[in-house]
């Protein structure tokens, strides 16, 4: 599917990071394409940095002069000047050091100031040699960045410094380009108000005991991370306990009837409602206040059905709003998928098939067809949970668009996200 146009980045702020890889001397190019494209771009380099690439070189490229100390220039807190203008901050190439700093919290540089000083989307471009990007401590800091919103443009593997061949050459300036360009034309969802359900519900048997599923909730985090990323408000009705992407705000609860109660009134003034929880479908009718004794004999547990969240969230919909739910499947993906679409009154579903390898609760990974009104109907292979909410977001953003001519009646299209 088509990302925005490169008209996104005319007058968009860039804040462009450059830290001391050899691949510094690359992004004299994405500077270069960043303001020929529009955009300004105000750059920032490490110590490390300018042993690679001379300073004078962005600032000749560059919108401005190139800033590279907290204390050297006339602004006395330059990291939040940059940081709170920013439309983006883009750090290319992202060394081991600034990620592990970034992931941590510390902020040892100008650099590393700005990126806790700022509430715009990030995108780091890492850059290293293989046995560096493969450690299992840059590892780690990258997946905290990702579960906190950060976007990664992730290295491509080829020819290092040094003639060695391997992961961890820095992504092509059109790939980091075009990552800017997405990150920026995902200001769509600027001004929008997004509310993400995540987790599976537990329902009380007794004081300690619950009905609960396997759901680990990474899919709805990935999705509030990536509607951040693109500028939105975000709001998560969470039942667990995974680190919160920057900037949303949180919810907890843990029942079905909680859940119903925080979706119905956030819900009401959403621009986009995203129900990726797994509710529990029955519940005991009484909760016992104690526990329950072992001694006293197998109890007797009587269930109800919960309320069907979603449907009711379908039947009060405001218009306008999109409303996207959930199918996890083990047989008849889209027919079923697609008879809760229309009975829940759905705008988009997200089927998977739970039976197949690496598809689902629990998993990193995700493997789904999305369907929509009409025959809208896209395939998303096996692929990480932040793929599966790119792909997602970016129907949403499609419909969100046709909304004023949008046609109801069935037509066929084939999206390739
Ligand atoms: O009907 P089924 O449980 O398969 O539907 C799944 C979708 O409905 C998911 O989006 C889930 O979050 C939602 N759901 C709900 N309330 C329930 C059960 C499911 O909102 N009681």
């Amino acid at each position: 599917m088509a990302s925005s146009d490169a008209s996104g980045l005319v007058g968009r702020r860039v804040v462009l990071g450059i830290s001391g890889g050899i691949a510094a001397y690359k992004a004299i190019e994405v500077c270069r394409r960043l303001v020929d494209a529009g955009a300004h771009v105000a750059p920032v380099m490490t110590a490390g940095a300018e042993h690679f690439v001379g300073r004078t070189t962005f600032s000749a490229l560059g919108s401005e002069p190139v800033q590279t100390s907290l204390w050297d220039g006339p602004n006395p807190i330059p990291h939040t000047s940059l940081g709170q203008t920013a439309d983006v901050i883009l750090v290319a190439p992202a060394t081991a050091r600034v990620l592990a700093a970034y992931a941590a919290g510390l902020s040892t540089d100008l650099l590393t100031n700005t990126l806790l000083a700022t509430r715009a989307p990030v995108i780091v471009c890492p850059a290293m040699h293989t046995e560096m990007w493969e450690h299992p401590a840059v590892q780690a800091n990258v997946a905290t960045l990702r579960a906190r919103g950060v976007h990664v443009v992730e290295p491509e593997s080829g020819r290092l410094a040094g003639g060695d061949v391997g992961a961890g050459r820095l992504a092509s300036p059109e790939a980091i380009v075009a990552a800017v360009e997405r990150v920026l034309g995902g200001g769509r969802f600027a001004g929008l108000h997004v509310v993400v359900s995540a987790g599976g519900t537990r329902e009380p048997i007794d004081a300690v005991r619950v009905i609960a599923n396997r759901s680990s909730g990474k899919q709805g985090y990935a999705i509030a991370a990536e509607a951040l990323a693109r500028g939105a408000s975000v709001t998560l009705v969470t039942t667990v306990d995974l680190p919160v992407p920057h900037g949303a705000a949180v919810r907890s609860v843990e029942t079905a009837a909680q859940m119903q109660e925080a979706m119905q009134e956030l819900a009401a003034d959403a621009d986009v409602v995203v129900m990726a929880a797994a509710v529990a479908d029955f519940r005991p009718v009484r909760a016992a206040t104690g526990k329950i004794k072992k001694d006293g004999g197998v109890p007797e547990i009587v269930l109800e059905p919960t309320p069907d969240i979603l449907a009711g969230l379908g039947a009060t919909k405001p218009v306008g709003q999109i409303l996207v739910g959930f199918a996890a499947e083990t047989s008849d993906l889209v027919a079923n998928a697609r008879a809760k679409l229309e009975r829940k009154r759905l705008d988009l579903i997200v089927a998977n098939d739970v039976a197949a390898p690496g598809v689902g609760f629990q998993h990193d990974t995700n493997a789904v067809t999305i369907l929509g009104r009409g025959a809208l109907q896209c395939t998303v292979p096996l692929a990480d949970k932040r793929t599966v909410a790119v792909a997602v977001l970016d129907i949403v953003s499609q419909l969100r668009a046709e909304t004023s001519t949008f046609d109801p009646s069935p037509h066929h299209r084939s999206l390739t996200p």
